[in-house]
């Protein structure tokens, strides 16, 4: 570390203490060594029999950033019985009542054996390590803000969407000066993301896939925009430059999902991307699926993604026109079951005799109350409920005049 980068810095123009140092602000490109700082940390000292008691208490306080551990073991003590807790300056005011009443019920324990001392001080370089990307976004842009209201969000950045690897942003236009260093702080700041890219237009493609350019991606040459995902515990995997996906309407999806009836309804997908409606009703409600995309790519992952969930049995793929589709393929598949709906309307009359032969007695067709059918159990075998009322006669398994009271 250079020396013109360490200060001794009390608090910065944010009035913090744990915080970037004010040289970062307006920085375009990333210099992680100007993030460097030296700050004083209040520390205090506890007997090991007393660390559950005194962190409990003083756990809102504790020093919390990255890669740091805010209880350590406290060198002086020879016999490792004692533990050392960090606090964050910011809050001082917060915990120094706290910390006398724990002084005047001995829990912690005099830093010397000469003084009262109770609160100790240690110097502690702050990194860009320390820090989680909103602070280091916020010590960049904060004074780009000339709004006098700081909830003006036009600097924030609070929104991104994490498909698989990929982090991918929509700018905007006064922060694209900032764009590479956005992304080099996000691959650097968020796990798992090797890759991230931006939007770089509005134009609205046929197929609803975006332009998008990298902003950051991690030095492996084999990161490419094929990602694996999950949503609902159903795998997908798609090239996120060719084809439309957008992990916010994973919720949509999960309501439709739960109109489904397991085994029983049909889904026709007119526009179904890579598959995240028709896939999953297969997947986890077992429901036959037309799946239909005109992207070429698109229908591509569609059928791989059906593989990849070894739904094959439930979900047939399409690559047409969704009017095509709508007028050939639905069509033909919703006469199939017009055709097969009247077949069991049939079938309840053979299901009725069934019933009253097994009872060894006609239940009379005043008596049925509801034949309902309850679940495919076998790809040709369907189960009913079949509610009747019991009267008398069904009761005692004997013919008998109504009119008796026997
Ligand atoms: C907004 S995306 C929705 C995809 C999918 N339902 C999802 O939630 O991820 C619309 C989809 O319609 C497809 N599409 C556009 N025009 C189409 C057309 N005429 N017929 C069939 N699909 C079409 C696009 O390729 C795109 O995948």
């Amino acid at each position: 570390m250079s020396n013109s980068t360490m200060t001794t810095t009390t608090t910065t123009t944010m009035g913090k203490i744990i915080w970037p140092p004010d040289s970062v602000r307006g920085m375009r490109d990333l210099n992680r060594d100007l993030f460097r700082r030296i700050v004083r940390i209040p520390f205090v000292v506890t007997d090991i029999n007393n660390i559950d008691t005194v962190g409990q208490l003083l756990r809102p306080y504790f020093l919390k950033i990255n890669q740091f551990k805010p209880i350590q073991e406290y060198e002086s003590s020879s016999s490792n019985e004692k533990r050392k807790i960090f606090l964050n300056p910011d809050h001082s005011e917060l915990f120094e009542s706290l910390i006398s009443d724990l002084i005047e019920h001995q829990f912690l324990c005099r830093l010397t054996k000469t003084t009262e001392e109770f609160i100790g001080h240690e110097e502690i370089e702050l990194k860009y390590e320390h820090f989680n990307h909103l602070t280091i976004f916020r010590s960049i842009f904060d004074h780009n803000n000339e709004s006098s209201d700081n909830s003006n969000p036009d600097f924030s950045l609070s929104g991104f969407s994490t498909i698989g690897h990929i982090i991918h942003l929509n700018l905007r236009e006064n922060l694209l000066p900032y764009k590479k260093l956005i992304g080099q702080v996000l691959l650097d700041k968020i796990k798992g993301c090797r890759l991230v890219v931006n939007k770089i237009d509005i134009i609205d493609t046929k197929y609803r896939n975006f332009a998008m350019e990298t902003l950051a991606s991690d030095d492996d040459p084999s990161v490419t925009t094929v990602v694996d995902t999950t949503e609902c515990n159903v795998r997908f995997r798609f090239d996120f430059a060719d084809v439309y996906w957008n992990p916010r309407l994973s919720h949509e999806r999960t309501l439709i999902l739960k109109k489904l009836n397991r085994e029983i309804d049909h889904v026709y997908d007119v526009f179904a991307g890579v598959g995240p409606f028709a896939v999953t009703a297969a997947k986890l409600r077992k429901c036959q699926c037309l799946a239909n995309d005109l992207n070429p790519a698109s229908y591509r992952w569609l059928k791989e993604n059906v593989q990849l969930n070894k739904v094959e049995h439930l979900v047939r793929c399409f690559n047409q026109d969704g009017r095509e589709f709508i007028r050939n393929q639905v069509k033909e598949d919703l006469i199939k079951q017009i055709q097969s709906f009247d077949g069991k309307a049939e079938d309840s009359d053979q299901l009725w005799k069934l019933a009253s032969e097994n009872l060894g007695h006609t239940i009379s067709s005043d008596n049925i109350e509801e034949l309902h059918e309850v679940r495919k159990v076998a790809p040709n075998k369907l189960m009913y409920r079949l509610s009747f009322r019991i009267d008398k006669n069904i009761l005692y398994g004997r013919t008998f005049n109504n009119d008796s009271d026997d």
